[in-house]
């Protein structure tokens, strides 16, 4: 409750890092409320999570077509600011109260985790944009678009990691109930 009255600021963003940031926080929405129904094993609860979620696809698509826009009209703008968002990127919520602890339980149950982020949120948009396609940037940009590549070959091999300590963990559960 005083997350939700504490509200939350943008920390004055500009409108075109704004939109970037939106588009991914709204696909990312999309994915861990839809996911956090079929967690809760609950068909109700489910069915509320999937109209949500329903609602946050339409919210993406909105900021995603704004950000088509923004890359035909102020390309290099739009690319050092989706560049940008996608290297800071953090969910509403990073402020509340054990944050930490909450996302390692929502990345153990496979609601939210950097394997899902990457995949389905980060890489679906960047090729919806054709992010790396997009010509006629300064130099700035270019640049800034080569430190999000790497930046992105990062954040895959920190996922891989993560798989394979989760899946090390399982093999070592599954023997001990053997
Ligand atoms: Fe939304």
């Amino acid at each position: 409750m005083a997350t939700m009255q504490a509200g939350y600021d943008s920390a004055g963003k500009d409108t075109m890092h704004g939109l970037a940031y939106v588009a991914l926080q709204e696909l990312a929405t999309r994915i861990s409320h839809r996911n956090t129904g079929r967690h809760s094993n609950d068909p109700v609860a489910d069915r509320i999570m999937v109209r949500i979620s329903t609602d946050e696809n339409l919210h993406m698509v909105f900021y995603r077509d704004m950000l088509d826009a923004a890359l035909r009209l102020r390309p290099s703008q739009a690319v050092m600011a989706i560049a940008d968002e996608i290297m800071c990127f953090e969910m509403p919520g990073a402020g509340m109260p054990e944050f930490q602890r909450k996302a390692v339980a929502i990345a153990k149950a496979g609601i939210y985790d950097l394997r899902i982020h990457h995949d389905d949120v980060v890489w679906p948009l960047l090729k919806h944009w054709r992010f790396f396609d997009v010509g006629g940037l300064s130099d700035q940009a270019e640049q800034r678009r080569e430190q999000c590549a790497q930046y992105l070959d990062g954040l895959d091999a920190l996922a891989r990691r993560y798989e394979e300590k989760r899946a090390v963990r399982a093999a070592r559960e599954a023997a001990a109930h053997t």
